[in-house]
């Protein structure tokens, strides 16, 4: 009885106390959504939901409010109209301020910092020049033969057909390829065992990963600590030393941490494994979605897989099961219904949350006549999953047209809301100076993941699958997962 009336009397004085503390919106300032419970705000409700949430917001309090959510002020614009103003507002809003937080955190390195890494950040900045332009020749060319290595390691063997599930499907051959791609071939008898434990152990850890983004202390996590403990040491110099047809991009990253002494070897290893999270992380998930649709609307797999039949004869390949398919760069980017069936699986399947962090209190401008006032610490987010579903710019937003991005064979850039023209309508990989340097890479192993799929197989949903759905768990991180697994059936179409 007594503890109950404290209890009430201290809950009653907290209440009193944030109510005369906490903040208040001031002049030109956005609307300003609190929640009651001190401090978390409506962090719950955005996790449980976060499109929900914002969708709800927005018909509340018009296209801009700030939200505390966990101890942060976070102002979303949602109108993509406003975006130019954001992405193209250099000075006072930081990209990087929140990732190098959250990164050495989740990744376990130490945070990268200026004084104690003279030029660290710039360098490993500029490797990612590596991944693009005339280095993707390369780099591409590594992964038609490594995609190759691994279809006829796992799956080119056998005639009629065989079952599977499909994101194990894509996991198991990604996962793979893109690893020896970046990472290059340790010795060929140990490859195969060594193979599935590490993937094992990467998607133990992926299982966690919104967890310690969200900065959980990875103690709280039962086995994630060793499991991670496990995943940087595969990726100690000594070891790396022995591989064998690395990517330059990994290389230049290599010694690039050799120059700083004060970085251990751990530390070095713990940067190549965030490099692995990065390289496949999101890669995953995009696959299954490309695929998925795919295989579940027969008619866009029927135009993809004749539009990549013409590409192949064009450049008189005889297409068969045993000499390797080879497609160069300039084929892929031949390749307009395939591009355009990836990147409206983009479009359905991405919840990635574009951050910059407010440097100063400032009045950001976002129009001729229209602009907010913003404070010191405060977070500006897009989150253009908003815009990708928005059924005035996509009709029929939640229905997949492999077709959506191509007009008279040529690729489609005109979107619009309020009449106007959009110059961003779809960002699955981040805006301005931080957007994924990793992109194009990304798009040509899809592509060619897609392409090997079609050519080799007829492809089907088994009976009663019901349609896949998106788990929002990962809600602003980037690909959503599946809620559950689709079970497929695949058979060899060339003897
Ligand atoms: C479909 C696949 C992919 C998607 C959807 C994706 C998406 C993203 C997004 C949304 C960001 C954050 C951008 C921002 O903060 O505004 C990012 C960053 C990054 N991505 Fe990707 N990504 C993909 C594949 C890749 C691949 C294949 C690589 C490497 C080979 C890669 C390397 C990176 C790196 C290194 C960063 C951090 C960049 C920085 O620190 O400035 N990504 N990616
Ligand atoms: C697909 O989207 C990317 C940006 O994510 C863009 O650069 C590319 O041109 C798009 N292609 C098509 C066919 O829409």
């Amino acid at each position: 009885m007594f503890t109950c009336a404290l209890l009430a009397v201290v809950s009653l004085l907290f209440a009193v106390h944030y109510f005369y503390t906490s903040r208040k919106r001031r002049e030109n300032e956005p609307p300003l959504i609190k929640g009651w419970i001190p401090f978390l705000g409506k962090a719950l409700e955005f996790r449980k939901d976060a499109y929900k949430f914002l969708d709800e917001q927005k018909r509340k309090h018009g296209d801009i409010f700030t939200v505390q959510i966990a101890g942060k002020y976070m102002t979303f614009i949602m109108d993509p109209l406003l975006y130019p103003y954001i992405i193209k507002h250099g000075r006072q809003l930081d990209f990087h301020e929140f990732s190098n937080k959250v990164a050495p955190v989740t990744f376990g390195y130490p945070p990268v910092h200026s004084k104690l890494h003279p030029g660290l950040k710039e360098q490993i900045q500029r490797a990612f020049k590596l991944l693009q332009g005339d280095n993707l020749t390369p780099l591409t060319e590594s992964m038609m033969g490594n995609l190759m290595l691994v279809f006829r390691q796992d799956h080119l063997g056998h005639g009629g057909w065989r079952s599977g599930s499909m994101y194990q499907f894509c996991l198991s051959v990604m996962f793979e390829a893109t690893l020896l791609t970046m990472f290059g071939h340790p010795a060929a008898a140990r490859r195969q065992t060594g193979m599935s434990t590490l993937r094992n152990d990467f998607v133990k850890f992926d299982n966690k990963f919104p967890l310690l983004i969200a900065q959980v202390p990875i103690w709280l996590l039962g086995e994630t600590s060793a499991v991670r403990k496990k995943l940087i040491n595969h990726f100690l110099p000594d070891r790396m030393s022995r591989w064998t047809d690395m990517s330059e991009f990994i290389r230049m990253r290599m010694e690039v941490f050799e120059n700083y002494e004060n970085l251990r070897d751990v530390d070095k290893a713990a940067h190549h494994f965030a490099m692995l999270w990065a390289s496949v992380g999101n890669t995953v998930p995009a696959t299954f979605w490309a695929m998925y649709y795919l295989v579940s609307h027969p008619e866009a797999l029927q135009a993809v897989r004749q539009e990549i039949q013409e590409v192949l004869s064009l450049s008189g390949v005889e297409f068969s099961s045993d000499t390797d398919v080879k497609l160069h760069r300039d084929q892929l980017d031949k390749l307009r219904y395939l591009e355009s069936t990836i990147n409206e699986s983009f479009r359905l399947s991405s919840a990635s949350m574009n951050i910059r962090v407010a440097q100063e209190d400032f009045s950001l401008r976002l129009g001729e006549s229209r602009s907010v006032a913003v404070r010191k610490g405060d977070i500006i987010a897009m989150y253009p999953q908003i815009m990708h579903l928005d059924p005035e710019i996509y009709e029929e937003p939640k229905t997949f047209r492999f077709d959506r991005y191509v007009h008279n064979g040529a690729e489609k850039t005109d979107f619009y809301k309020d009449d106007q023209k959009l110059k961003y309508y779809l960002m699955p990989f981040g805006s301005g100076s931080s957007m994924c340097p990793g992109r194009h890479f990304a798009m040509n192993e899809i592509k060619q993941f897609l392409c090997l799929l079609l050519l080799y197989f007829d492809l089907q949903l088994e009976d009663g699958q019901s349609r896949a759905e998106l788990d929002p768990s990962r809600a602003g991180l980037g690909i959503l997962l599946p809620s559950a697994d689709v079970r497929f059936r695949y058979r060899l179409r060339v003897v």
